[in-house]
């Protein structure tokens, strides 16, 4: 089956969904025609991952989606104190999740690309980073109280607040500009 033309579109996205269009804003109309392309072909994948400390050679490519590049991990790799970056690479090549550890006992900056979630992955990167803190003998970490997703696996591994805190970093604001944002957020512990 052909891509359906411009022609085809609005009669296809108002057969599959019509009460909801007169509510969507421009970015949810977007998403609905790019759910609505009929697909063109499968495939499955398969990719091994590692999980490893990083090294300055791995940042280039961790750069391409990890905003913490330049502001933290390459001036902690070249201060070679006690911070430890570990990243899980697709077979042996690009970087598609880390987390960011400080052996006095701190776990910071788990983030798995997108399209590699819900597959274990943010769980081996913390059996990793915690294994790391066996003689801190704990480990804390924050997570906004907004990130169900993130609490749900911290509490599941024996993750408990403690306390609270607010974090507060710049986002893009609606003019383009650059804002300090507060996120309010749980301080959580684990005892290793
Ligand atoms: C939080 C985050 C790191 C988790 O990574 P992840 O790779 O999805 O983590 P896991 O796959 O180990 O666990 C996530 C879920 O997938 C489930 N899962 C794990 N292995 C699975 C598998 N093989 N098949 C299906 N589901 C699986 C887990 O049970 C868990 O389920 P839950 O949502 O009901 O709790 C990831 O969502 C992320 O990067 N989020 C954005 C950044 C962020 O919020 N970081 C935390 C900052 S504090």
């Amino acid at each position: 089956m052909g891509l359906p033309t411009s022609k085809h579109l609005p009669f296809v996205m108002g057969t599959v969904y019509p009460p909801v269009l007169c509510r969507l804003n421009g970015k949810a109309m977007e998403r609905l025609r790019a759910e609505c392309m009929p697909v063109m072909s499968a495939m499955r994948l398969a990719i091994d991952v590692d999980i490893r400390p990083a090294t300055t050679q791995d940042l280039r490519a961790l750069a391409t989606w990890s905003g913490q590049v330049e502001p933290v991990f390459r001036p902690a790799l070249e201060s070679g104190d006690e911070r430890v970056l570990l990243v899980a690479r697709a077979n042996q090549r690009f970087p598609i999740g880390h987390v960011f550890v400080d052996r006095r006992g701190i776990i910071s900056h788990l983030v798995v690309l997108a399209g590699f979630r819900d597959q274990g992955l943010g769980s081996a990167l913390l059996d990793e980073a915690e294994s790391l803190l066996r003689d801190a003998g704990h480990a804390t970490l924050m997570v906004e109280k907004t990130n169900e997703g993130a609490i749900r696996l911290y509490e599941r591994r024996g993750y408990v607040r403690t306390g609270e805190s607010v974090e507060t970093w710049t986002e893009p604001a609606a003019d383009g500009t650059m804002e300090l944002i507060d996120h309010p957020s749980w301080v959580m512990r684990k005892e290793l």
